[in-house]
């Protein structure tokens, strides 16, 4: 065991941690809508699979972002909604819908569906228009079609398929990737083609009278296209105006899953997670770029696609690739790193939540069941909607092969809220545990008031996780004492605790 200090500064807030910060992403790819949530001809449970919106219910997921990903800039939304019968067949121009058959789309799961789904699971929608191969026009029909409640053609159809209020969609990203596959625009170009959808989509609005539409725009793991993007965007013959609510970028990270069955496990899984905590200089260039340009608008900071892609997820399988308890450590690693950035983050979308890439659920045949990310997503629900404190940890770091920066071997964060103080701690280190002392500046702590859970205690690491060991990745109770008025937790390799201070 090594040692670990951790402090919590309870009064240096630094921000609500938007509840949107635990949401998910969804797309048309593999088995994620089709086989994933929804099945053709399962007419007992109206299309929906019961099992896997079950455990989604039980997530309270606050956001879910559709149809895409690439697929957003290849999708007409007409296409999705009617009679099923009527509905083309079209190809969907990037993802496979099965892993043996071509890449085409049915459209049996379209908008309506989608919006029910929400309904169903108490989440709020985030859909993607199309901007690479759409049109302006049809962004502000998905709008009307949606959400409008008045006596037009839109809002009929609307009520002819099936409901009469409107959804009251509230997050509309214009496109996705479009410096890559949705349109392959230079920053200015993009800027130009979003202010146009961003007229449109924005007036709309306006004439719906509430204004309470969020847009979203895409940005890059490059932060100087993201500076020239804002640059921009912001031009126009009546001065400076920022037509945007949020701005995005997507970090993805991966290794083969040697990690799984393999002696050299560790080293690979330290310098994935080397890159996934490369997150926090992301969101505070991306942040730094938008403040840099627009000094008359708050924008926020969504990271609407993040994960785990190994090499194993390819398109030809779906982006399938095994679930396993490591990557469910770096799924923590990073939520900690969105708390301490809760001044600026108001979303974030984990890719995606359906047998795809870092899923959350899984399915094969007639079984579901919840990966260890979801046990994780679960454990760190309670910082949803508290606010964040600054958290300082003095933990020993490794040197990792390849890698620029050393790993952290022990990450935090901590939050208050109407139960008390909140605290997640991550032992990083895969070979060995860390006694970790936390003192809670200002907090009489007294140990009745200490109730604390662990994951993977006792889990194997290094296996793919199934319908059959599951349930051996649930949280266990763990015991944190009081010494000298510090809580002090041993906590094994690998192992992520939550604990609550009423
Ligand atoms: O999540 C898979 C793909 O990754 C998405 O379609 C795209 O936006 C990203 O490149």
């Amino acid at each position: 065991m090594t040692n670990a200090q951790v402090t919590v500064h309870t009064e240096a807030v630094i921000d609500r941690i938007e509840p949107e910060v635990h949401g998910h992403f969804s797309e048309h790819l593999g088995r994620c809508i089709y086989d994933g949530v929804w099945r053709s001809g399962n007419d007992d449970e109206d299309g929906y699979r019961d099992d896997v919106v079950s455990l989604l219910e039980d997530l309270e997921m606050p956001v879910l972002r559709w149809p895409g990903g690439c697929f957003a800039d290849d999708y007409h939304w007409e296409d999705g909604v009617g009679p099923v019968e009527d509905r083309p067949r079209r190809r969907n121009l990037f993802w496979a819908q099965d892993t043996d058959e071509r890449p085409e789309e049915s459209n049996e799961f379209g908008t309506d569906e989608f919006l029910q789904l929400c309904e169903r699971l108490d989440t709020e929608p985030y859909l993607a228009a199309n901007v690479g191969s759409g049109d302006p026009q049809e962004a502000a029909d998905w709008v009307e079609y949606c959400n409008y409640e008045g006596d037009t053609e839109l809002a009929d159809r609307r009520r002819e398929n099936g409901h009469e209020d409107g959804y009251d969609v509230k997050f509309w990203g214009l496109g996705n990737e479009n410096w890559g596959c949705g349109g392959r625009m230079s920053p200015e170009q993009y800027a130009r083609e979003y202010r146009r959808f961003a007229t449109y989509v924005g007036t709309m609005d306006n004439l719906m009278l509430d204004r309470d539409l969020e847009l979203i725009a895409c940005g890059f793991e490059d932060h100087e296209w993201n500076r020239r993007f804002m640059e921009e965007v912001g031009n126009s013959a009546w001065g400076q105006a920022f037509p945007l609510d949020h701005l995005t970028l997507h970090h993805y990270y991966g290794r083969t899953m040697s990690v799984v069955d393999d002696e050299t496990g560790a080293d690979d899984y330290e310098g994935m997670l080397v890159e996934a905590l490369e997150m926090d200089n992301h969101i505070e260039r991306i942040a730094a770029a938008v403040d840099a340009v627009a000094t008359t608008r708050d924008i926020g900071i969504i990271i609407d696609e993040w994960g785990t892609w190994h090499t194993e997820a390819v398109s030809e399988n779906g982006l399938e690739q095994p679930g396993t308890a490591l990557d469910a450590l770096s799924a923590a690693a990073v939520l900690d790193v969105f708390n301490h950035h809760s001044d600026v983050m108001t979303m974030s979308n984990i890719a995606q939540t359906v047998n795809v890439l870092q899923c959350l659920v899984e399915t094969d045949g007639d079984d579901a069941w919840a990966r260890p990310t979801y046990r994780v997503f679960d454990l760190y629900a309670p910082h949803k909607g508290n606010d964040a404190v600054t958290t300082s940890v003095d933990a020993p770091t490794r040197d990792v092969e390849g890698e620029d920066d050393d790993l952290p071997l022990v990450g935090a964060s901590a939050s208050l809220g109407d139960g008390g103080t909140f605290l997640t701690l991550t032992n990083l280190d895969v070979r060995e545990g860390q006694t970790v002392e936390v003192a809670l500046e200002g907090v009489d702590v007294d140990a009745a008031d200490v109730d604390a859970e662990v994951l993977f205690a006792d889990a194997e690491l290094d296996v793919a996780v199934t319908a059959d060991n599951a349930d051996e990745f649930t949280a266990e109770e763990l015991d944190v004492s009081v010494e000298d008025g510090k809580l002090v937790a041993d906590l094994d390799p690998a192992t992520v605790a939550a604990v609550s201070v009423e």
